[in-house]
């Protein structure tokens, strides 16, 4: 069965205020208290916080979230990550509090990024508020979508799809795209040298009325653009990129694909039907 969704991404960062300003009032997502000065916490559903960013030495993301059916699922996941040849910690009941689910393990892929298999979310009542935002499409989706880069591309290809149960979806030279619920892709790898990092987030809005108005902030707030707005070819997705606070590829998304039965995976020769017009980014 495997894993259901992306969850959540917890950041290190060492400028809070940046991501303050990125993720409250660029991307508009629901600023909560999460019970320390030195964590940023961001809903943008009735799940716990979907973006932590917590105050650090270095820039870097430590834990992909990926939520999972059960206690039993989890338990079962754990034991096929460690017959794999990979160490699981288990998280304690001070860990699981802070991130407000039941149960999750910590381990890292065979790229080196940092993997938090989860169950359990305790959700959250009061009604999400995002004036900037319409809404945000999780649900069955989840989060959005995450893309890492690992050195060892084919072995982190092979543990995400033998262990954790996704699907390959496409591929687009050296990069792979895999999905585990109806949206097009939760998770990719690109192979890059070096230890594995976090590349690109994408969540998705509402309407097309919200990217546009994501637009309308990033200018306005000197968000540096890093794709034009266009239109993916292997989810469809209308879309723009912005470089977030520490240059990870930020996408703001509407209308992606729903993969309601598996299809044959399939190589894509460019990443757009048209615009995504590249600007590399600026100096720091
Ligand atoms: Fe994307």
């Amino acid at each position: 069965m495997g894993v259901r969704s992306l969850g959540y991404v917890r950041l290190e960062s060492t400028d809070l205020d940046a991501w303050k300003l990125f993720a409250g009032d660029f991307i508009g997502a629901m600023q909560v208290d999460g019970g320390d000065p030195d964590t940023l916490s961001f809903r943008i559903d009735h799940h716990p916080a979907r973006l932590v960013v917590r105050r650090g030495e270095a820039n870097r993301m430590t834990a992909m979230g990926l939520e999972v059916l059960d206690r039993r699922e989890l338990a079962r996941l754990a034991a096929a990550v460690e017959a794999a040849g990979i160490a699981v910690t288990t998280g304690t009941a001070e860990e699981c509090a802070e991130r407000r689910v039941t149960g999750f393990v910590h381990l890292a892929d065979p790229g080196g990024n940092p993997v938090e298999l989860y169950y359990g979310p305790v959700l959250d009542h009061v009604p999400i508020s995002t004036p900037l935002v319409s809404g945000f499409v999780t649900g069955d989706m989840g989060m959005g979508h995450v893309i890492v880069s690992a050195e060892d591309a084919e072995g982190t290809l092979n543990f995400y799809i033998d262990v954790l149960g996704f699907v390959e979806r496409n591929t687009m030279g050296r990069t792979w795209f895999l999905g585990c619920n109806p949206r097009h892709h939760t998770f990719g790898i690109a192979r890059r040298r070096g230890p594995g990092a976090l590349m690109h987030l994408m969540v998705e809005m509402a309407s097309l009325d919200d990217v546009g108005l994501a637009l309308d902030r990033a200018e306005r707030l000197g968000v540096p653009m890093m794709n034009s707005l266009g239109k993916h070819t292997n989810d469809h997705m209308v879309s723009f990129y912005v470089y977030s606070p520490e240059r990870y590829a930020i996408e703001c998304g509407w209308n992606g694909l729903r993969v309601l039965e598996e299809q044959p995976t399939y190589e894509i020769t460019k990443g757009a039907f048209w615009g995504h017009k590249f600007t590399p980014p600026p100096n720091p």
